[in-house]
């Protein structure tokens, strides 16, 4: 046996007496893959310094707004790796997607139809309208659907609150007896993650993009059915196809055009899966 084979095997088993069964899973798994990376790409002294100096500033860079971790994990996929693994909607039912750090709790009641834009915005305005419904199609009455999204110069409202009023592009709509919600606001655009920081840097060290494709947030309950976190996005949005946080499913991509009333339209049918 190599000095390296030995020394994780030494390391395994230093980890094997966790009496929590789950943690030895999970420490089992990550001494045995961080080991092999290391090997893998022959990792030097001066480079490990220079990676935990990305991992300290990763850390120093989070306060109560800003979560670098979070963004890290996003940038790596890995966010909505685990929004796979933990949401496996039944066939028929919407995909799921990242939930994002601009999420305040508490956004207005909004009637059907009232636009959550309430600040001076020059963006194209949009009507989103559809149903909630069960995988058999049965309305689902009552349905909440939390609305989060940008402004067209690219900030969401928690983002500046000296400058857009808090409940700016945020609404809470509820379902009609026949499942159906309409939703006014502005057409989504394109903007930056974070990109001022410890991610931001790799993200450029990469020629990565830092863009995400125009969307709108939502996030659906109903008593009886499982939460839904998820988006819908424009089709006509650049970066669909290179959405800095691997965030788009073909499923949620809408298409807007002019209704019946000239009003820039899109439906945009929500189907929730059972709890558990
Ligand atoms: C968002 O869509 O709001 C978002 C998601 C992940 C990282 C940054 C922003
Ligand atoms: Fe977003």
């Amino acid at each position: 046996m190599s000095a390296p084979d030995e020394l994780v095997e030494e390391v395994l088993g230093r980890y094997a007496g966790a009496p929590n069964e789950r943690l030895k899973e999970v420490m089992e798994a990550a001494v045995r893959h961080l080991h092999a990376f290391v090997r893998e790409i022959n990792l030097q002294r001066d480079e490990w310094f220079e990676a935990i100096k990305f991992l300290t500033a990763t850390g120093q860079m989070c306060d109560d707004t800003r979560q670098e971790w979070i963004l890290l994990s996003d940038t790596l996929g890995i966010s909505t790796l685990v929004e796979m693994l933990t949401y496996s909607g039944i066939d028929g039912s919407t995909e799921n997607t990242v939930l994002g750090p601009f999420y305040v709790p508490g956004s207005p009641e909004r009637a059907n139809g009232e636009s959550m834009l309430v600040d001076p915005d020059d963006g194209d305005r949009v009507v989103i309208r559809g149903t909630v419904t069960d995988v058999d199609g049965k309305p689902i009455e009552g349905a909440v659907l939390d609305c989060w999204q940008n402004a067209s110069h690219g900030f969401y409202a928690c983002q500046q609150p000296k400058e857009q009023t808090p409940e700016n592009l945020r609404g809470i709509y509820r379902t009609e007896a026949d499942g159906s919600y309409e939703i006014r606001t502005i057409r989504p655009v394109p903007y930056p993650i974070p990109y001022d920081g410890p991610v931001g840097m790799l993200l450029k060290a990469n020629a990565r993009n830092w863009m995400r494709p125009g969307h709108t947030h939502v996030w659906l309950k109903a008593p009886g059915y499982k939460d839904l976190i998820t988006h819908v996005f424009d089709v006509e949005s650049d970066y669909l196809h290179d959405d800095a946080v691997f965030g788009v499913r073909e499923s949620l991509i809408a298409t807007f055009a002019p209704d019946e009333n000239g009003e820039l339209a899109t439906t945009f049918d929500f189907v929730l899966d059972r709890a558990a």
